[in-house]
């Protein structure tokens, strides 16, 4: 069984590479390729192409391993390794050209989300030039510099959130951030989930909730976060529509959840 350590450094050389090719493509203009859950919900040309490029490289360093991609889907392998990826997570930040997006790479065992056991992962901000990355039992780090989550200060928590691309989704996850401010110094929507979940790990977030999260928008956040001493729950059952996902470190995580889900 490959080492938990050597498949972060291989996502770590991917996403790099992944992440300079996604700024050059942003130096050179965006095109939009189509729309998907709605008309927000867009992907660009280099969402695709920054995934075959991920996919390629994955295919020729472990041929063996399945893959679970954004944009190209899944594909079975036979080690029990699946890399889930998101090639541009962010991509409405990177379409406006905001510098806040990222490449979320993550090796996992087992194929559901809920079950599956994460052995490394990384999110790569390419514009700010920051990997967050982690191994299973080995920690996270900042290129280098070990991660720890933070804990809420006397004037309350630094929060952050998103909303899905379903503008019908609105009203009822601005009525959350309502239950949600008292416990708050201030709430940031950064437009990445990779990078929100990537920045609880560091301390510079005390917590996240967002409903909605696809598995390779927190595959590797994830484990950056449990790795970085902190909670990532998602405590409603898988058949909840648009489920909750909370971060952050254990009591706040509860203090979350109980204002987000009051009645449970
Ligand atoms: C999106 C971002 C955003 C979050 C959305 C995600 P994408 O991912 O992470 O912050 O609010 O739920 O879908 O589409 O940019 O890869």
């Amino acid at each position: 069984m490959t080492a938990p350590t050597e498949l972060r450094d291989l996502a770590v050389e991917i996403a790099r590479e992944a992440g300079e090719l996604a700024r050059r493509r942003r130096a050179e203009g965006v095109a939009l390729a189509a729309t998907k859950t709605s008309l927000a919900d867009i992907v660009t040309e280099a969402d695709r192409e920054v995934e075959a490029l991920i996919r390629a490289r994955l295919d020729e360093a472990r041929p063996e391993d399945g893959f679970l991609g954004e944009e190209s889907g899944g594909g079975a392998g036979t080690s029990g390794v699946t890399w889930v990826v998101d090639p541009i997570d962010g991509t409405v930040n990177y379409a406006f050209g905001m510098p806040l997006y990222a490449v979320s790479i993550a090796a996992v065992r087992g194929t559901d989300p809920d079950d599956w056991t994460a052995l490394a992962g990384v999110v790569y901000s390419p514009v700010v030039g920051e990997t967050f990355s982690a191994a299973r039992d080995e920690g996270a780090e900042l290129d280098g510099v070990r991660l720890r989550v933070s804990e809420p200060g006397a004037a309350g928590a630094l929060l952050a959130t998103g909303f899905g691309y379903d503008p019908s989704t609105h009203a009822g996850d601005l009525a959350t951030v309502g239950r949600v401010m008292p416990m708050a110094r201030d709430l940031r929507r950064s437009g990445s989930a990779a990078t929100d979940l990537a920045y609880v790990a560091a301390g510079r977030l005390d917590g996240y909730f967002e409903r909605g999260l696809q598995p390779w928008d927190f595959a590797a956040g994830a484990l950056l976060v449990r790795e970085a001493g902190g909670v990532f729950r998602r405590p409603e059952p898988a058949d909840v529509v648009r489920r909750l996902t909370l971060a952050g470190g254990a009591e706040l995580v509860d203090e979350l959840s109980r204002r987000v889900l009051p009645h449970v």
